[in-house]
């Protein structure tokens, strides 16, 4: 019989085959799976379905599987290759290295008094220390709260604050797009009005400290990390994620979907502030032993060539990226690609978001020199790893996601939104909200997340998506009042939270709206407290609201466009009619919608116009 991971160009009958067996019989499945990671003491089952319950008695540890067990195998092997904001800026981690770092930054937790289950800030940006100071965590079995080093002071400090972190381990500074940024001063000003402010260590400057080389042996129910995303409400949420099946998840996703080899040199572009940086480039690669690329710098600077560049010198042979990316690197001339060999790639990946035709194209003639077969992954923070994929084949079905992964069974609901009815080991745990992680029992948390997540026994995505005849599946974006910008996904609510705190206004209604590059943006609707605007007071508050959601938020969840409108629809019990926001903002007229649940229609006709003169903002809000 073929191995899941020998599944490399089957045809769709074999796929159906092992995927059938993979849902009727998922224990044998896992059983076969869970051989790949080294058992301190081995479960007796993979999966127990009468209690839902994933690898019951196994005790292992995450970062002995990503790290130790390779330091003892091949020592000198690269773990990872970092490269800097210059092209010549490079460092080669090998594994034993790793092991060093790992080892002193857990012994300095340890010192610190962080024990099994407390919770670990991480603000840094994409380097070695990052990826280190995660798998600290998991060889104590602290979890690790990484926040993505482009979100502002006040939301690390939310994000800190709800998971009662005890300490935060961050660097004095980094050095992206030839800017240089303060992230220490960040963190400073994140704790400065904390009620219980957690000790920052600056990992720059770790000092003499004596080495414990202890690990957390951990069992089934033991967590690995907490990840923030957004969801509806106007505060993001913690996601809380299981360290052993977790790990199984996502170690076998990767081995499957990419067609791993021994020698294959792995570069993902994300960051660990991301869960795919968590899944996809501080686990799984490693838990293989691969060699991991990993790039803190800005892919156009100095030159539109830097991915390029990476894999040319590398020789990099599975690249994971967004579509975002792939856009924004498609408009520079062809010839930042045609100066480099990349005859070296093998597969291409995706994640983030739907990828367009065009961009699909560009990505697997011009990048993948049409010998590649493109990887659009779907999955979500809560999912773990992947949930669907295409199959590798060079008769793809571009914009796609495809098929589901073994043991994933999604299911289109009436009103078009995919749910997974199945169990699956990488489905996050628990769901924290504004109470603490460590204050509140797993089980509290664990409630809130079966109560926000479930309907009628199934997992709700969030996500709209069609199923064609052959079983491949198309997602089409967000249900829900959520953006999806440059594959950053970040609530509208929150937007509006950050705007509506500034003196000039009154209400806010945020939207998203199609972007070229960024796949969508967000587009605010705001009535301000004086009806009659100068062009300069509108320009005015625009920068104010700018600067609001900079600062609440971060630089990445900028609104593209404002309009200043006299009201906004409503409907009797006052709700913001949305679905008619939304529309206008795309262009629509909103004579052809159903307008009937709005008491206040006469808005309607100004919200258009509004629309149409609305501020486009690049840096400075000027006037379109
Ligand atoms: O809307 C889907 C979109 O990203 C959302 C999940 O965002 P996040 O939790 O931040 O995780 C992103 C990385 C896994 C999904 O609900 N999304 C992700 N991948 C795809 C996608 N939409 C279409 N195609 C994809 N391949």
């Amino acid at each position: 019989m073929l191995l899941e991971h020998e599944l490399a160009w089957v045809d769709e009958k074999i796929y159906w085959e092992i995927y059938e067996n993979s849902l009727k019989y998922p224990n044998e499945f896992w059983m076969r799976h869970m051989q790949d990671i080294s058992w301190k003491k081995s479960p007796e089952i993979a999966f127990d379905e009468r209690s839902g319950r994933w690898l019951p008695g196994g005790i292992s540890n995450v970062c002995y599987n990503c790290i130790d067990r390779h330091a003892e195998k091949t020592p000198d092997k690269p773990a990872i290759v970092w490269y800097g904001d210059m092209p010549g800026e490079r460092r080669e981690i090998s594994f034993a290295e790793l092991q060093r770092m790992v080892v002193r930054i857990s012994s300095v937790l340890r010192a610190r008094g962080v024990k099994k289950g407390d919770v670990v800030g991480l603000y840094m940006p994409m380097i070695p220390e990052a990826i280190a100071a995660m798998q600290a965590c998991a060889r104590m079995g602290a979890l690790h709260l990484v926040v993505f080093a482009g979100f502002s002071a006040e939301a690390l400090a939310y994000r800190l604050s709800v998971s009662q972190a005890k300490v935060i381990l961050t660097v004095s500074a980094a050095n992206r797009g030839g800017k240089r940024i303060k992230v220490l001063d960040n963190v400073e000003a994140a704790v400065v009005n904390m009620e219980r402010p957690p000790e920052i260590i600056n990992v720059d400057t770790l000092g003499n400290v004596e080495l414990d080389d202890r690990i957390a042996w951990l069992s089934e129910s033991d967590n690995l990390f907490v990840l923030y995303t957004s969801g509806s409400s106007g505060k993001p949420k913690g996601i809380i994620h299981s360290a052993l099946p977790y790990i199984l998840y996502v170690a076998t996703t990767f081995k499957v979907i990419f067609d791993i080899k021994p020698n294959d040199v792995y570069f993902c572009t994300s960051d660990v502030g991301w869960i795919t940086g968590h899944s996809y480039i501080a686990y799984a690669p490693l838990f293989f032993g691969l060699t991991t690329v990993i790039f803190s710098g800005s892919p156009t600077y100095p030159e539109a060539d830097r991915y390029w560049d990476i894999i040319e010198r590398e020789h990099v042979s599975i690249f994971y990226s967004a579509p975002t990316a792939i856009r924004s690197l498609q408009m520079f001339n062809r010839k930042f690609v045609e100066r480099h060999d990349l005859s070296s790639l093998r597969i291409l990946g995706s994640v983030g978001e739907p990828i367009n035709r065009s961009a699909w194209q560009w990505y697997f003639d011009v990048i993948g020199g049409g010998r590649c077969p493109i990887m659009d992954t779907w999955w979500q923070t809560e999912t773990g790893g992947i949930v669907l994929a295409p199959l590798r084949t060079l008769k793809q079905k571009p914009g796609v996601a495809g098929k589901p992964f073994f043991g994933i069974s999604p299911k289109i609901s009436d009103n078009g939104e995919l749910t997974i009815t199945s169990k699956w080991a990488g489905l996050c745990r628990a769901v924290v909200y504004e109470c603490g992680v460590a204050g509140n029992t797993t089980e509290f948390c664990e409630n809130i997340f079966r109560k926000n997540y479930f309907k009628d026994g199934a997992f709700l995505t969030g996500d709209g998506a069609t199923q064609d005849a052959n079983g491949d599946i198309k997602i089409s974006g967000r249900l829900d009042d959520v953006i999806n910008i440059s594959g950053h996904r970040l609530g509208t609510a929150e937007f509006e939270c950050a705007i509506n705190k500034i003196d000039e206004v009154k209400e806010s209604a945020v939207v998203a709206v199609p972007h070229d590059i960024k796949g969508q943006t967000a587009f605010a609707y705001v009535v301000s407290k004086t009806e009659l605007l100068t062009p300069e007071a509108k320009a005015d508050i625009a920068k104010k609201i700018v600067a609001a959601t900079r600062c609440c938020i971060g630089a990445i969840a900028k609104p593209d466009f404002i309009a200043f409108v006299p009201d906004l629809p409503k409907t009797r019990s006052g709700k913001i009619v949305r679905h008619i926001l939304r529309a206008i903002a795309n262009g629509e007229s909103y004579e052809n919608k159903d307008v009937a649940s709005v008491v206040n229609s006469r808005v309607l006709p100004d919200l258009q116009a509004a629309v149409h003169n609305s501020l486009h903002c690049p840096d400075m809000c000027k006037l379109k």
